[in-house]
């Protein structure tokens, strides 16, 4: 059992992904420009998408009406790495955006051995506390069979062993961390905490990076700000698309309400749920898998 799937979900998760992750891993190839945008899952995957896809975007919408982001949940702004979707990743007039949960060794083999000229990728990534909590809430407003159900303790403890989407979270966290310090120009690591502290440096960085540098006329046009306003949880979570529409899985047709991408949105919620010795356990985990690596989290 592992946490946020039922025993059968797993079986199917797992021959889904050996089926497709093959597939994804040996066949897929990135065009030049390319930039996918990584991270565990309840790490901030809704407001990266949200962020990459205003900053390639901006220019032509930069006000209302024509703006995706207004009547598109942003996980329909940018397409997931799915095999199903092959065809579709590259089509005419889609943000150069591909989305995957995937650990970074299990990246396309062609995304990992091409230079930062051809592909970048950008991965967000979130204290383990929040993280879980964050995940526990999302799988159980989603379970159906409510007698599979499981409590917040059990979860907790599951997630403590590594047993949880993609992975044991150090891992995944500490693979793509290893890639940014090897390739700072290809891979760039940012934390959920340090966006919400500092929106506008890391907006501007994170422009940068991708090879969207704003202009100083854009910057003196408010333009960075008006698109970490836009992008915020407040706004988009506001917005009558994000309360009523749905996202569909292209490939196991699960389906997502939009407004469940959105719950609290806060660095620290873990306070609400976790006791002191949960707290202190998994930031122990955590610093004991980070040792040497130079990562560390604010544990406050
Ligand atoms: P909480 O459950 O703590 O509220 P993901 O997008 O990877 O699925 O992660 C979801 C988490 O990000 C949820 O956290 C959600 O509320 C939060 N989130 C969604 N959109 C956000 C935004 N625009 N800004 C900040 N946090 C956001």
């Amino acid at each position: 059992h592992r946490f946020g799937f039922s025993q059968k979900e797993v079986e199917e998760a797992f021959e889904t992904s050996a089926r497709g992750g093959n597939a994804i891993k040996e066949l897929f190839n990135p065009k030049p420009g390319d930039i996918f945008v990584c991270s565990f899952p309840k790490s901030g995957t809704t407001w990266l998408k949200a962020l990459t896809f205003a900053i390639i975007n901006r220019r032509g919408h930069d006000s209302s009406s024509n703006n995706p982001l207004l009547f598109k949940n942003p996980h329909e702004c940018v397409f997931g790495l799915w095999v199903e979707h092959f065809d579709k990743i590259h089509q005419s007039g889609r943000v150069p955006l591909i989305s995957t949960h995937a650990p970074y060794h299990s990246l396309p083999k062609s995304v990992l051995s091409l230079g930062s000229d051809h592909c970048k990728i950008v991965y967000i990534c979130r204290d383990a506390k929040d993280t879980f909590v964050s995940t526990f809430f999302f799988v159980e407003k989603r379970r159906i069979k409510k007698d599979e159900a499981i409590s917040l303790e059990q979860g907790f403890e599951l997630f403590c062993q590594g047993k949880s989407w993609f992975g044991p979270i150090w891992d995944h966290i500490l693979g793509y961390w290893k890639a940014s310090l090897e390739q700072p120009n290809k891979v760039m690591f940012l934390k959920y905490e340090d966006i919400k502290k500092d929106s506008y440096f890391h907006v501007k960085k994170l422009a940068e990076f991708m090879g969207y540098s704003f202009s100083p006329q854009e910057e003196q046009a408010g333009i960075v700000q008006k698109i970490i306003d836009m992008c915020s949880f407040e706004n988009l979570s506001g917005l009558e698309v994000n309360k009523i529409g749905k996202v569909v899985n292209p490939v196991n047709g699960y389906q997502v309400s939009s407004q469940d991408f959105f719950r609290k949105g806060k660095v620290g919620d873990w306070t609400n749920y976790l006791t002191p010795e949960m707290a202190e356990r998994l930031d122990r985990i955590m610093e004991q898998k980070f040792r040497g690596s130079g990562l560390t989290f604010s544990t406050s």
